[in-house]
């Protein structure tokens, strides 16, 4: 009786996977969002508008029912057993490394490293490849990183001596490129900089910083925590030495990470923790390691958030990211034209090519009570410093509101923040 059920279950479950995108150039946005049920609830009896996808994104039903399905009929611990469900969990555990090489078109999917997400992946390479830095080498990285990709370079500061140096942007949020180079000498032993900035929605060139720092030598790791979600990744393409994202930011799940790396680093970087999975022989008196990527992912990973992040980058390669890009380009386009008659509001990033990210300041009225005003209308937006403590000081500013676009945001959404600004305007300056 019980098995019947399953099965019905099992059924049910297959005939919800979303049917495939329309080979059509057009955008369907209403389609995409029918995907996204959260984004039918409405908050204080007004509809959502979830303009805070740069700090999470919303999930696709894909991804919910990926994972529901996985606990429900597939799950087992990985890797060790010798049973059906934990064969079953490590093929789609493996599967999922697999859907992360073609979203990175990496060279293989022995170059993807499942983490907690991408603060723990930039740490793992602070760690395992910063142990050969010593004192007086040097890191660059750009005024405008997210704390990720900053604090873990600031424990090699304070616990081997090395220094740091910012690359400098323009008022436009463009990173200085000449400056930049300026910045490579010798001593550089790593290059560490954003693909794309959570806060100033500046795009960096990133390829251009490759051929720059490889020309001497000086490996390269990419902080695409923001940019994997907004633009089509290509590591082969870019030709870095590390690409790091998050899969909350992806529309997967908390708690995974991804680390790429080239296989030649990964082959000469030592574990970053140890434990069980990561080991090929444990003795009293000596330890031997398994390959990489198992090397770096001691003890019990995500399983069912790999498994769910999996699906969502299917998804998002299933509804294209070219079109996803252009949708956003369009989106961001569309906001700065409608803030810009707004003239007590300051947008702060400009740059050509920026993503989808909008901060702004407002004359009389702090970005946390700006925040707080706009949730009342129902449009979630996030104000604060955004993990960007020097780049704030750059600007010379505390805090920023912050509006950030998905492939699910409209131009009906603009116009709803655009409309509780003015609102706020009213009220409470
Ligand atoms: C550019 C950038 N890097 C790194 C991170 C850190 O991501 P996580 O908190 O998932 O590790 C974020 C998150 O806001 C980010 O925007």
């Amino acid at each position: 009786m019980a098995k019947a059920h399953d099965t019905r279950e099992l059924q049910r479950a297959s005939a919800r996977a979303p049917a495939p995108m329309p080979a059509s150039d057009s955008y369907d946005v209403e389609r995409i969002r029918a995907d996204f049920p959260i984004l039918y609830r409405d908050v204080y009896g007004k509809p959502l508008v979830y303009l805070d996808n740069a700090a999470s994104a919303q999930k696709p039903r894909s991804v919910i029912e990926t994972m529901d399905h996985a606990y429900r009929f597939e799950y087992a611990n990985v890797h060790r057993g010798l049973h059906f469900l934990s064969n079953l969990a490590t093929s789609k555990y493996e599967d999922a490394r697999g859907i992360v090489q073609r979203f990175l078109n990496a060279g293989s999917a022995d170059e993807i490293v499942f983490t907690r997400n991408a603060t723990a992946a930039i740490n793992l390479v602070a760690d395992s490849f910063g142990d050969r830095f010593g004192k007086g080498d040097e890191i660059v990285i750009s005024i405008m990183e997210h704390h990720s990709n900053i604090v873990p370079w600031h424990f090699l500061r304070e616990r081997r001596g090395v220094v740091l140096k910012w690359a400098p942007i323009a008022d436009d949020g463009e990173l200085l490129l000449d400056e930049f180079e300026r910045l490579l000498t010798p001593k550089t032993k790593l290059v560490a900089i954003t693909h794309m900035s959570n806060v100033l929605g500046t795009v960096v060139p990133v390829k251009d910083i490759v051929r720059m720092a490889h020309a001497r030598g000086i490996p390269v790791l990419i902080d695409g925590s923001q940019a994997a979600v907004h633009m089509p990744v290509d590591v082969r393409d870019l030709g870095c030495d590390f690409y790091i994202f998050t899969g909350h930011k992806t529309y997967g799940p908390t708690g995974i990470g991804v680390l790429y790396a080239k296989a030649a680093h990964l082959e000469a970087m030592r574990p970053y923790q140890g434990g069980g999975n990561m080991i090929e022989a444990v003795h009293v008196d000596r330890i031997t390691y398994g390959k990489p990527p198992q090397k770096f992912e001691a003890g019990t990973p995500p399983i069912v958030e790999a498994i769910g992040l999996g699906a969502a980058l299917n998804y998002m390669m299933q509804v294209g990211r070219d079109r996803i890009a252009r949708h956003e380009t369009e989106l961001v386009g569309y906001a700065h034209a409608q803030l810009a008659e707004l003239p007590w509001l300051k947008i702060y990033g400009t740059a050509p090519g920026k993503g989808g990210i909008v901060s702004f300041t407002m004359d009389g009225l702090h970005p946390h009570d700006i925040a707080t005003v706009v949730d009342r209308s129902g449009v979630a937006v996030r104000a604060g410093h955004h993990c960007a403590q020097p780049l704030m000081e750059r600007l010379g500013i505390t805090a920023t509101a912050r509006a950030s676009f998905a492939m699910y945001n409209t131009k009906g959404e603009v116009h709803a923040l655009v409309e509780a600004l003015k609102r706020a305007h009213e009220l409470f300056t």
